[in-house]
């Protein structure tokens, strides 16, 4: 059974599936209320959710299978110390999918190495979070009709903004795609997300000015500056407010701008927008349950081919303190080849960053 840990173990075909049926569901949902009768769906939520975890839970109650959930690592085992792997070995014996949030990146990776049913990631700490994307994908679909010649602002918490990491992968696959990374200096985005744009020659442009950005934009994506993803509290508190979007800064964005956000948000996107019809953030809410709904089916339905793999390599360690081979410990650091034979870069299976020789 294959997993869904990136957005990139999807291919943009499969994407366009996952979109077919979930405006199926939108449009007959009578057809779907029991295509997974007798399947559960396990969601282990290691990190505070509102939107993902009840929407994924939504999604199974929909299609007719049941739930087993955890939420906080202090209603688990995990809070005895019981590492990932033998908590998804465990998981395994009740369900037939696995929902996991952790806050350590690769942790959902190495929940899907260690057991035979589907893993989806619902997010790992500031790496990725590909179901919160293809929830973007669908509201994109159904706003702009097409991926193709957008230019996308992304705008906030842009180092540790899983959502934005996994939507630039997703929409950098399609043609004509510019991007626009609207952030301070301290929280622009990480070298494996550049690099992989820098690879493949997808142009980028990095400002800190919300205001000199607007007016170019076909999608601005909005986020929250992450309180919990700060070291240093002075520093969370010097940034909090860097971007607040405001109905006088949408007069400088296009007429048909959509203005997104993962959401929750806290102070970046002022109450006053909502009205405003660019607004699709609670658009991206109820697409994601749908989508999810198409993930769940596919994957408890379709046995996948397996992804092909890099060549490995072990010999070094991965210089990221939020990576999870840092506490796991019975996984082996490995790591992939990238970069080209002119500029070789060694990065983490798990996190991506580059490793230290
Ligand atoms: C996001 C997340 O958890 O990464 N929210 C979500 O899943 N809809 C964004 C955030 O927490 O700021």
């Amino acid at each position: 059974m294959r997993s869904v840990i990136d957005i990139l173990d999807l291919s943009t075909q499969e994407i366009d599936e996952l979109i077919a049926t979930a405006i199926d569901i939108i449009e007959n949902p009578d057809a779907y209320s029991r295509k997974c009768e007798g399947k559960k769906l396990a969601t282990l939520f290691f990190e505070p959710s509102t939107r993902t975890r009840l929407s994924f839970e939504a999604a199974m109650y929909e299609l007719g299978g049941h739930v087993l959930s955890v939420t906080g690592a202090g209603g688990s085992s995990v809070s005895k110390g019981e590492s990932i792997a033998d908590t998804a070995r465990t998981v395994n014996c009740y369900a037939d999918i696995i929902a996991l949030r952790h806050p350590q990146e690769g942790a959902a990776l190495v929940a899907a190495q260690s057991v035979p049913i589907p893993v989806i990631n619902a997010g790992d700490g500031g790496h990725c979070h590909p179901t919160q994307t293809l929830a973007d994908l669908l509201t994109i679909h159904r706003e702009k009709g097409s991926f193709d010649h957008l230019t996308v602002g992304v705008c906030g918490d842009l180092k540790f903004g899983r959502t934005v990491h996994s939507l630039i992968g997703a929409l950098s696959r399609y043609q004509d795609v510019k991007f626009v990374m609207i952030s301070p200096e301290e929280l622009k985005v990480p070298g494996y997300v550049t690099a992989a744009l820098k690879d493949r020659n997808i142009p980028y442009t990095e400002t800190t000015s919300l205001e000199e950005a607007l007016p170019s934009l076909d999608i601005l994506y909005m986020t929250r500056i992450q309180r919990e993803r700060f070291d240093d509290p002075a520093l969370y508190e010097a940034l909090k407010d860097s971007y607040i979007l405001t109905p006088n800064k949408m007069k400088l964005a296009k007429q048909d701008m959509c203005v997104m956000h993962p959401l929750p948000r806290v102070n970046e996107i002022s109450v006053a927008v909502d009205s405003d019809p660019r607004a699709c953030y609670f658009k991206q809410v109820r697409n994601g349950k749908y989508m999810r709904m198409a993930l769940i089916l596919k994957l408890l339905r379709e046995p996948f081919a397996a992804k092909p793999q890099p060549e490995l390599f072990h010999h070094l360690h991965c210089r990221n303190p939020r990576c999870i081979t840092r506490t796991e410990q019975e996984l082996r650091p490995s790591f992939f080849l990238t970069g080209g034979k002119t500029a070789p870069v060694y990065r983490c299976i798990y996190c991506e960053h580059r490793a230290r020789e």
